[in-house]
């Protein structure tokens, strides 16, 4: 008789990148029939038209068959006013930040960062094994460290993630500011993230093309309303796309993902309904705060940075016992919760929440 195998005592031992990384485990689970204001999602849900376009269009064929793009690369390439050869359509943000390093970034290659910012850009970097800088937001204020990060950036730096504007802090880069970082990188791959735009007004998209070392991302998750589709976009020089487009797996866009942004973009009058919204409400987070006598930084997209001093986990967590989630930052940045902002009915729930506990 054939000998078993031997039974495995051991986990298999991954590689140096991998053991070297901390473990991240955003905090996703309870969060349903809550106040969500932790995770800078759209807080009253997708448009309808798109719910409703899903509905009439979901059958039995659709979900056979591998997905195809040629629908909705034209769509958003004409929404994003790009050539369809200029846009690559990603697995949300993520998977964005994902092929671009895999594409630019060998084992100990030098990618530069900011600190604090979104969390995935140095997941994929040291998953990659890069040698990560990170150049600290201004202490005072928060602000876009532009001389620090022109300074940092030299021949061996491969990659500059930059979030524009920045999560948590809300802090934003100008667009010329952003111009100077891609003349001093022009061998790096720079990326400006844009998932907060529509809160911003800001865009490097109109270089797409001019730049050859610059890539723009946006998403749906935010200000569209479906972070669960997970669907992001990626635009750079047609060249560029095609690197990328040999780095990612063929199929990781679903098809209800695609089908659901070509919709979201025949018509953004809700986006845009609802951006306007969270301006208004975003004052009024202000006005209440300034109440209460809370420091805050002023921020440029749909969150906001209180400094809630050593009480911070504490009102995290009153918080959420009272049904509305927001987000501690005070790992990073000391004394700081993050609130994101809804609409402004959202808002006076949270500020009432707030000034009990206060
Ligand atoms: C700067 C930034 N980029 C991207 C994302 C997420 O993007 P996606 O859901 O498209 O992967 C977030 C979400 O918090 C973010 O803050």
């Amino acid at each position: 008789m054939a000998e078993a195998n031997p039974v495995q005592t051991a986990p298999l031992r991954p590689r140096q990148a991998v053991l070297r990384m901390a473990p991240y485990s955003p905090p996703t689970a309870g969060r349903a029939g809550k106040l969500r204001l932790d995770f800078n999602e759209n807080t009253i849900g997708a448009p309808p038209h798109v719910v409703e376009a899903l509905r009439r269009r979901l059958e039995a064929d659709l979900l056979a068959v591998y997905p195809e793009y040629g629908e909705v690369r034209a769509a958003l390439a004409a929404y994003f006013q790009v050539s369809p050869d200029q846009l690559l359509l990603t697995n949300g943000t993520d998977e964005a930040i994902q092929v671009i390093i895999n594409t630019y970034v060998d084992d100990g290659d030098e990618v530069l960062l900011l600190r604090p910012s979104y969390a995935m850009y140095r997941f994929y970097a040291d998953v990659a094994g890069a040698s990560v800088r990170e150049i600290d937001y201004r202490p005072e204020d928060l602000a876009f460290p532009l001389e620090e990060l022109l300074e940092a950036i030299g021949p061996a730096t491969r990659a500059i993630l930059i979030a524009n504007p920045n999560n948590p802090t809300g802090t934003a880069a100008s667009r010329e500011q952003l111009e100077m970082i891609l003349d001093r990188a022009a061998q790096a791959a720079v990326l400006v993230d844009e998932a907060y735009f529509e809160f911003y007004g800001v865009t490097l998209l109109p270089l797409v093309g001019r730049a050859p070392n610059l890539f723009v991302s946006r998403t749906f998750s935010k200000v569209f309303g479906m972070a669960a589709l997970r669907l992001g976009c990626v635009f750079s020089h047609a060249d560029n796309i095609r690197f990328l487009h040999k780095a990612q797996s063929p199929y990781s866009v679903n098809m209800l993902a695609a089908m659901a942004a070509a919709e979201a973009v025949k018509d953004d009058r809700y986006v845009k309904e609802y951006a306007a919204e969270v301006l208004a409400a975003r004052d009024l987070v202000y006005q209440g705060l300034d109440r209460l006598g809370i420091s805050y930084y002023r921020s440029q997209a749909n969150f906001v940075l209180m400094r809630a001093g050593e009480r911070a986990l504490e009102i995290r967590d009153k918080l959420r016992a009272a049904g509305v989630l927001v987000r501690d930052r005070s790992y990073e940045l000391p004394g700081c919760v993050r609130v994101t902002v809804g609409t402004r009915e959202q808002v006076q729930r949270f500020l009432k929440a707030l000034e009990e506990i206060w």
